[in-house]
């Protein structure tokens, strides 16, 4: 298939890596972007229709008549847009809503777990303050809190502090009428994300986010501050165990649910110091910023790829991969993850590197165009650097090298992505 035409759903770092890894396809002709950024901009045509007017998006995805939707974000899918797309014979890479509520409810997620046999840790839910002191309890510290709402990585409280877990649980009851309380999982993280229909699956090259905030993963935990791929954590037998353990029963169980999954399941992993995989959580779309170290690491073309997932044949396609490395280095805006000030002016972003086999150049995410043409900051994660590399090293070289070179007053990054990675 040639001269494709395709809608990509989102506007963040994520988005901005799909547009960017669809145009460079030979399949694709044109894409467009709802409500898309800056970057996406530069892709592809923008249109300005909200990631949660379903509506809205159903009508733009016919207007323009496009062969694929590639849905970036959860919300839409657990809203039902894939469904909708799917009622107009439009092909939609992304699962319908039963399928997003392994996103959606993580109650739902672990439910299905336990009963398949899928490793995860144990949980309990807590929906009166008068049983918060004995589900403190009944877990050993650190406590491990979720509210089981789409908080985009941040609605999970982890603390060796019983009064800070004790409050975390009160608000997640006054607000939510529960909270979940997990047993603490430790090791090492790693992300493995799995592109999967009824006829087949495909395991991207593992990766590893940085969820915490500050430098040695400390401060609270954000959407994610940048990322590597691949990540050596998940060693060949850590990902013949996932494979075997994790994400043979799930694909078996979402390819015989009454509709099929279509797109990717994101398997969020702990891995134990005898490298025993536990799920952290799945989420049902491409991680923020996993994406970003991922997608540029596809060899096959990516259109045909996604559009193959949507329609339900990835069996019958070639996925190969790159033999190269992805680092990404998120600049978020002052106060992130709390409450941020927008609206300032980012300088440096255009810089690239693009010296034989090492690239560098930045996906931007929070990130519009002022009055002035000037590249303005609008929300918590503004832009990521991404280098890609024959080594971890260098990809990692070309994203510092990068970031380094912008200024956004306020802004702040970590200084250590891909610690966990390099010899110290
Ligand atoms: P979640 O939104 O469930 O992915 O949680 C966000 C982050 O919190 C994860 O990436 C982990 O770093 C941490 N986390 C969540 N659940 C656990 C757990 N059971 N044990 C240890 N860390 C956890
Ligand atoms: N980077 C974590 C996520 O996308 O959920």
């Amino acid at each position: 298939m040639t001269g494709m035409e395709v809608l990509v759903v989102g506007g963040g770092g994520r988005e901005h890596a799909l547009a960017l890894g669809l145009s460079q396809s030979n399949s694709v002709s044109t894409v467009h972007c709802a409500p898309g950024n800056a970057g996406t901009s530069m892709v592809a045509t923008n249109h300005g229709v909200s990631v949660t007017d379903i509506d809205g998006i159903v009508d733009l995805a016919n207007e323009l008549g496009v062969s694929l939707v590639v849905v970036g974000p959860e919300a839409p899918l657990v809203a039902g847009l894939s469904d909708r797309l799917r009622q107009e014979s439009i092909p939609s890479f992304g699962p319908h809503s039963e399928g997003a509520l392994l996103e959606g409810s993580k109650i739902h997620a672990k439910t299905i777990m336990e009963s398949l046999g899928v490793p995860t840790g144990r949980f309990e839910k807590i929906d009166e303050i008068g049983s918060i002191d004995g589900g403190l309890d009944s877990f050993d510290p650190p406590w491990v809190v979720k509210r089981d709402v789409l908080a985009g990585g941040k609605g999970v409280t982890v603390t060796s502090s019983r009064q800070e877990a004790h409050e975390a649980l009160k608000i997640g009851i006054e607000s939510d009428g529960f909270v979940l309380m997990e047993e603490h999982l430790s090791g090492e993280e790693a992300s493995v994300l799995v592109i999967m229909d009824e006829s087949g699956y495909v395991m991207l090259p593992a990766s590893q986010d940085h969820k915490r905030v500050g430098n040695n993963d400390t401060g609270p935990n954000t959407g994610g501050m940048g990322a590597y791929a691949p990540a050596p954590a998940a060693t060949p037998s850590v990902l013949a165990r996932t494979k075997e353990e994790i994400v043979e029963p799930m694909h078996h169980y979402l390819r015989n649910s009454e509709t099929p999954y279509r797109g990717c399941l994101y398997v969020g992993l702990m891995i134990d110091e005898e490298g025993a995989p536990s799920v952290v959580e799945f989420n049902v779309r491409l991680g923020d910023p996993e994406a970003q170290v991922t997608i540029p690491l596809f060899q096959s073309d990516l259109g045909l790829v996604l559009l193959a997932t949507a329609e339900g044949n990835l069996a019958e396609t070639e996925v190969e991969f790159k033999q190269l490395h992805a680092a990404t280095v998120v600049l978020a805006s002052e106060g992130y993850p709390g409450n941020v000030d927008s609206g300032r002016v980012i300088e440096g972003w255009e810089a690239e590197i693009d010296e034989g086999q090492v690239l560098g150049f930045v996906h931007l995410a929070g990130a519009m165009r002022g009055e002035s043409g000037k590249l303005i900051s609008k929300g918590g994660r503004v832009l990521s650097a991404t280098g890609i590399a024959p080594s971890l090293s260098e990809a990692l070289g070309a994203s510092y090298q990068i970031i380094e070179g912008i200024t956004l007053e306020g802004s702040h990054y970590r200084e250590d992505i891909g610690f966990r990675a390099l010899p110290r």
